[in-house]
């Protein structure tokens, strides 16, 4: 776990498809050249984005394997982006329009009548929603336990969700055991990667099937566009992911795609200055009498802290905290001038949601904070002044 670069085990060797090793370099190194394709004279680095729906046909040959015929199948800014994601997840990526997307395609494509999944009962809510509302419909059994466990037998199970951290209680758990318990009984596994980034955890590494996530949040980090993505390494697994945003057509805009793409080459250093506003920031919490908890898994008196050090590479920026009620949030969103009152995280801007008003099972005053890229010391003035508000 470092809050810095490294290099990631077992990384990518696709590195600009000649020859080199991408899991020799640092995470900055990665990231920037991640998917770019080899340099060729007089191109842009990163090709710009290609907008075609349909493509010309060989009007004699028709479709041709390798050549671009439709977009919803193909289009070269959105592989190059795949290409780019699946280097530093260590799989095959697919990417789709919104994490959403992405997480209905791995439950809808892996579960028929008769199976049982089960779900993060602090995750992402609308994850459980989805699954609540389309899945006992179709014959699957829906079941959930909690990230920090006590854990239910999985030898029945045919598929696994974990979130971890989870959303937004940042609760951890141990990829690698639960995945065993779930392989044992023949079940596949897994993982909302969205929170940490693959520069914070890779799944496939650790023994997932998938690694699915909302690249909406950390990974592209500008708040600009929607985005989600699936990994897998088994070939199999990712041709039935494949086949299915094919037959969907949750496929993301050639705009999006290239956004995402630029965007991906400054993670490494926007996760830097977010974890490190966040260690600042969860000590201010800590301390101050306006706060009743705090959770951040960085910190050694957390609870996650353990088994976060033991799997992951770098804690994220996203800071979990409890004031006395709505009144008080509302008080601190209030005089923040740095903190955005906004329903994401991840994002260059350092943002603050009250979860209780999305339904979440939480505390009326209960605060996802995620911290952005400003320098630490404003922000820890900032939210100092807002802090010392919401106790009036
Ligand atoms: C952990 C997690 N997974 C998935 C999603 C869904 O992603 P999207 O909003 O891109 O559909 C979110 C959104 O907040 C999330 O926090």
């Amino acid at each position: 776990m470092s809050a810095g670069s490294g290099a990631a085990p077992g990384g990518g060797n696709d590195f600009h498809s000649g020859g080199g090793d991408a899991s020799a370099h640092g995470d900055g190194t990665r990231v920037v050249h991640a998917g770019v394709p080899a340099a060729v004279a007089g191109e842009p680095f990163l090709p710009s984005p290609v907008f075609g729906a349909p493509y010309h046909l060989d009007p004699v040959a028709g479709p041709q394997t390798g050549v671009n015929g439709y977009g919803r199948t193909d289009n070269p800014t959105y592989r190059n982006l795949e290409q780019a994601i699946g280097e530093l997840e260590g799989g095959e990526c697919v990417v789709f329009a919104s994490g959403m997307a992405a997480i209905s395609a791995v439950l809808l494509s892996t579960l028929r009548a008769g199976d049982a999944v089960v779900l993060p009962s602090d995750g992402y809510f609308l994850t459980r929603a989805f699954a609540a509302e389309h899945l006992p419909d179709r014959g699957v059994e829906v079941r959930t336990m909690p990230t920090p466990g006590p854990y239910p037998a999985l030898d029945d199970v045919r598929l696994l969700l974990l979130e971890t951290p989870s959303n937004p209680g940042l609760d951890v758990c141990d990829i690698a055991d639960l995945a065993a318990r779930a392989h044992a009984g023949g079940g596949l596994v897994a993982v909302d990667n969205t929170t940490p980034t693959p520069l914070g955890q890779r799944p496939l590494d650790l023994g997932a099937d998938f690694s699915v996530a909302s690249a909406t949040k950390a990974l592209t980090g500008h708040s600009d566009m929607l985005l989600g993505y699936v990994c897998a390494r088994d070939p199999e697994l990712v041709a039935t992911i494949r086949t299915w945003r094919a037959r969907t057509g949750g496929i993301p805009g050639a705009f999006e795609a290239w956004l995402a793409h630029r965007s991906l080459g400054t993670l490494d250093l926007r996760l830097a200055r977010q974890t490190a506003n966040a260690a600042a920031v969860a000590e201010l919490l800590a301390g101050h009498p306006a706060v009743a908890s705090v959770r951040w898994p960085g910190r050694e008196d957390d609870p996650a802290y353990k088994a976060a050090s033991h799997q992951m590479r770098r804690i994220p920026g996203v800071v979990t905290f409890v004031l006395a009620d709505k009144a008080a949030v509302d008080r601190f969103l209030t005089r923040s001038d740095l903190v955005f009152a906004a329903t994401s995280f991840g994002g260059l801007h350092s943002s603050a949601d009250r979860r209780a008003q999305w339904g979440d099972d939480a505390p009326e005053g209960l605060v996802r904070l995620s911290c952005g890229v400003e320098d630490t010391d404003d922000l820890v003035a900032d939210i100092r002044r807002a802090l010392d508000a919401a106790l009036d």
